[in-house]
């Protein structure tokens, strides 16, 4: 079953609870949130209180996708904010395994993220600890970029890999992802769509996400 992640990065931040309630009521099915820090990315977004804010505000499960540098100094406290998943970067994490138990020590789900130049080979140690591989099919930073399509076959590696070692793990794919390259990434083994511009340009949310889901069915 495809899952369906909005990325409130492209809503509007203004009016970021009803934005939040569109996708809701839209079928979303987690909702995704994305922190930059102007180190790791070059931009900055937002920060533990505003996933504190969000919290009470939706049911759905809070898939925080830490885009910065030296993220266990800020794990404890996206955790406590409410995030029920977090995602770190590989490339952003000297020692990956600890900082993937340190996560799962805060009782919430465990992610690693992949920029599309970083093989996957550098994971395999590390697969039967995470609850979840996000693999980036844009160079992360901003919303609203153009898919990579060089990235698929490394779903195909990840499902691989991960059927070798008989872990049942959910695996992301985020950014430039429309109902054109929905399908490849679906089609590759990927079950978490993530989808910012794709859904929050479209006026209704429920038709966007619809889409989505229907282009994967195909
Ligand atoms: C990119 C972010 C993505 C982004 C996706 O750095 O991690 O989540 O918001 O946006 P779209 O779907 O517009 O590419
Ligand atoms: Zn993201």
């Amino acid at each position: 079953m495809i899952r369906i992640a909005p990325s409130i990065l492209s809503a509007d931040f203004a009016r970021l609870a009803e934005e939040i309630r569109s996708v809701e009521e839209g079928g979303a099915d987690w909702l995704h949130v994305d922190v930059m820090d102007g180190r790791f990315v070059p931009n900055i977004t937002i920060g533990p209180p505003v996933v504190a804010a969000i919290r009470p505000v939706t049911k759905l499960p809070l898939d925080v996708h830490l885009m910065i540098a030296d993220p266990d100094r800020y794990i404890p406290a996206f955790a406590k904010a409410g995030a029920d998943i977090i995602s770190v970067h590989a490339e952003a994490c000297v020692h990956l395994h600890r900082t993937i138990h340190f996560i799962k020590e805060q009782g919430v789900k465990a992610g690693v993220v992949l920029n599309p130049h970083t093989p996957v080979e550098t994971i395999r140690h590390v697969i039967a600890d995470v609850d979840l591989v996000l693999l980036m099919t844009v160079n992360p930073g901003f919303g609203g970029q153009a898919f990579i399509p060089s990235v698929v076959p490394k779903i195909r590696e990840v499902a691989r890999l991960a059927g070798e070692q008989n872990k049942a793990l959910d695996i992301e794919v985020d950014g430039g992802v429309n109902a054109k390259t929905a399908p490849l990434c679906a089609e590759a083994g990927a079950n978490v769509l993530v989808a910012g511009s794709a859904i929050y340009n479209e006026a209704d949310r429920a038709a966007a996400i619809r889409a989505l889901r229907e282009a994967c069915a195909k």
